[in-house]
């Protein structure tokens, strides 16, 4: 199944450290690390192509031109499980601010509940990474989306580790132009709204709950 504006992360590191995150005898510390360290590698991907501008730059010997970024960044990890990913992005994009965005899917249901949001107050002339492990249903990632729009915000990369064929349809369904980037799109979702085959509840891994 192929789809437009995403991209999978194919990357081998990535892959054997996505493999390890799957196994369900990694404990939250090993599971913890391992989603911090993707985080980390997929920045590459995921920031390729943002705009630079040059600078001057003075070496001990000579002035030279370098780059910098043209625009901020901001991080929104969607929470509880975005929070896995933050400090892994924040590693390789130290500059960048962060908003919150509190969404839970209800477990009956499977729709999005919206709890908190803070965001910092010039998010609209940023770049924003938008990051949650996982794209199920969509609803979630919709949700925030949704809520970043309203906010001003132009330019939006929805960052997931693992992505279900129908939450790229649905989330895509409200807001195609927004790119997805994850590093597996896996099979299917099962009845109850989880990935198959998935790494179970990212938040539950991540916190030990
Ligand atoms: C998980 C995950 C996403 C959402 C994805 O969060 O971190 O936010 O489910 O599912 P969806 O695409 O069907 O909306 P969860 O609701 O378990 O909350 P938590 O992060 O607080 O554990
Ligand atoms: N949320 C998760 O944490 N895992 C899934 O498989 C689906 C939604």
């Amino acid at each position: 199944m192929s789809f437009t504006n995403v991209t999978v992360i194919t990357h081998p590191v990535i892959q054997t450290k996505l493999t390890e995150i799957r196994d369900f005898a990694a404990d939250h510390r090993k599971f913890r690390a391992l989603l911090d360290e993707i985080a980390s590698l997929m920045v590459y991907e995921v920031t390729r192509d943002f705009p630079t501008k040059t600078r001057v730059v003075q070496t001990p010997l000579e002035k030279t031109t370098g780059a910098v970024l043209a625009r901020r960044v901001t991080l929104v990890p969607i929470l509880r499980a975005g929070l896995g990913m933050a400090n892994g992005v924040l590693r390789l994009l130290p500059e960048a601010r962060l908003g919150h965005l509190g969404v839970y899917r209800d477990e009956q249901t499977l729709e999005p509940v919206s709890y908190y949001q803070k965001l910092p107050p010039d998010v609209s002339d940023t770049e924003v990474l938008l990051i949650d492990p996982m794209l199920a249903t969509g609803g979630s990632a919709i949700a925030a989306s949704s809520f970043l729009k309203k906010a001003g915000v132009a330019s939006i990369r929805f960052v997931c580790l693992v992505a279900a064929p129908e939450g790229i349809q649905a989330f895509h369904g409200q807001h195609p132009e927004v790119p997805i980037y994850c590093a597996s799109i896996d099979r299917q979702l099962n009845e109850k709204g989880y990935i198959l085959p998935g790494l179970g509840d990212a938040g539950d891994r991540i916190f030990g709950t």
